[in-house]
């Protein structure tokens, strides 16, 4: 009989697309997907440590499933992800239900450990970095992922050691996976039914294996006839070169937004978190991609109340927000993280850090209500990639990104096809059907 494994999984897409490729590896081992928790004989938590108290929600998180199965077996239980690598076996000391810890470059062994976890019962950490052995051994265990819209992780880790930031801690040094390998994984999952590819890395257009960039990798996969729309995120302002601009000139497949955090609008504060930019760096890549096509909008992070924040600074972000009018955008209060720089840096105040937190995020919010306004009763291309959960509607999305929500048939799913825009809100657009753009595409 199969074994089933359930995994929870927070965090960035990367994480996400990590746990989809643990469920094609442990299937090998016998092991199927369950989406009821209860199922579960394995019980896998895919962790972030970016914010907050990280690792006390997995403590919580390893409460909650205590609870679920104090009348049954207990199945195994792997902490797996960024707290994991932060942790080691420290967790295992602290909570012995834990069984095993897996850090983001070692899934390559999960097989093996779970193996030998059953045959010997001994707990085990494994978080050494070696993401070459990783993505070798993930190269020969298919990409199962059947969606419309697929993650493909191309690059890992980061040598930039902001001061804020735990990922060169987590992920390890930046490593870019073979151009041929990506390509292959790309193939596959085209084949598979996908129709958008999402390029992931922590650092994605620092890619560069053996010479070949991120602009090279879109313009290779713009070749692929059933790929419709590229995408890559999250992007480093210092990577942003020309190369990558200039694509932005040609290929018809690349999506016109450009996530790009910024994290502050002050230069002064990005010296003191280590940033390696400039606004005046970032603007001048803002303006080039405008001046190639004015329907590029940006995204972005921002990092409200860093230690050192003055009034001005905060309103160096604000004048930013105001001048590039990010069409969306995360933006979230400072948070210390153990081991980095700022770790132990003086906060500012928590009532004035939520004062700012809220200003800006009303002044995100009303952009991207506007931005969303501005579309009504104009009709736009989007990607259908499934039915809402009450499967009244189709969803799909905009070359922005942005869910539309709207009427149709299932045979629209997979198609990129005209809607015209009815009404809107801060994070949808309604609309109904205009006319199917290119019915040749299955
Ligand atoms: N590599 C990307 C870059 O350089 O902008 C960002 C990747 S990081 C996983 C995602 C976002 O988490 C960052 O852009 C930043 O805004 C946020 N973040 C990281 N550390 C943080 C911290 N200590 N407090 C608050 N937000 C943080
Ligand atoms: Fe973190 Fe991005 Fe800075 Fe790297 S470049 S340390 S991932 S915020
Ligand atoms: Fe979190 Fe690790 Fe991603 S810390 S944001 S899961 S790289």
């Amino acid at each position: 009989m199969n074994q089933k494994i359930f995994i929870k999984t927070f965090g960035c897409q990367m994480n996400e697309y990590d746990s989809n490729r643990i469920y094609d590896t442990v299937k090998k081992i016998g092991y199927e997907k369950t989406n009821n928790h209860e199922d579960a004989n394995c019980y896998l938590i895919n962790t972030c440590h970016i914010r907050d108290k990280a690792k006390e929600k997995v403590y919580h998180e390893i409460g909650r499933v205590k609870k679920i199965f104090r009348s049954k077996s207990k199945p195994l239980i792997i902490v797996a992800g960024c707290v994991a690598q932060a942790e080691h076996n420290e967790m295992i000391k602290r909570e012995p239900y834990i069984d095993l810890v897996l850090g983001p470059q070692a899934y390559h062994k999960i097989n093996r450990t779970i193996l030998n976890h059953k045959n010997k019962n001994e707990k085990k950490e494994e978080t050494e970095f070696d993401a070459i052995s990783k993505f070798d051994y993930l190269s020969n265990i298919k990409n199962q992922a059947k969606k419309i819209s697929s993650f493909l992780t191309i690059q890992e880790g980061c040598d930039k050691f902001c001061n804020f930031c735990v990922v060169p801690f987590t992920r390890g040094p930046e490593y870019s996976r073979p151009f041929n390998q990506i390509l292959d994984e790309a193939k596959n999952l085209i084949d598979n039914g996908s129709k958008e590819i999402i390029l992931l890395g922590q650092n994605v257009n620092a890619y560069n294996f053996q010479g070949l960039r991120l602009s090279n990798l879109i313009l290779e996969l713009e070749k692929i006839s059933g790929l419709r729309r590229i995408r890559y995120t999250t992007s480093h302002p210092k990577d942003m070169t020309n190369d990558l601009i200039d694509v932005y000139k040609h290929s018809k497949k690349l999506m016109p937004l450009v996530h790009l955090p910024v994290q502050s609008g002050s230069d002064k504060v990005l010296e003191l978190m280590n940033r390696k930019h400039t606004i005046k760096t970032y603007l001048e890549i803002f303006h080039k991609l405008k001046k190639i096509n004015s329907k590029i909008e940006f995204s972005s992070d921002f990092i409200i109340a860093y230690p050192g924040e003055k009034k001005e600074d905060f309103e160096d972000t604000l004048s930013l927000i105001d001048e590039v009018k990010f069409i969306n955008s995360y933006s979230f209060v400072f948070s210390p993280r153990p081991g980095t720089v700022a770790a132990n840096l003086p906060l500012i105040d928590k009532k004035i850090s939520i004062e700012r937190l809220k200003i800006v995020q009303q002044k995100l919010f009303f952009n991207q209500f506007k931005i969303n306004q501005s579309l009504e009763n104009t009709t736009i291309s989007v990607l259908v990639e499934n039915r809402t959960d009450d499967k009244s509607k189709l969803f799909g999305r905009s070359e922005h990104m942005t869910s539309v929500l709207f009427s149709g048939s299932d045979d629209l799913i997979g198609k990129i096809v005209k809607v015209k825009i009815k009404r809107s809100n801060q994070n949808s657009l309604f609309g109904e059907i205009f006319k199917q753009s290119n019915k040749k595409v299955a």
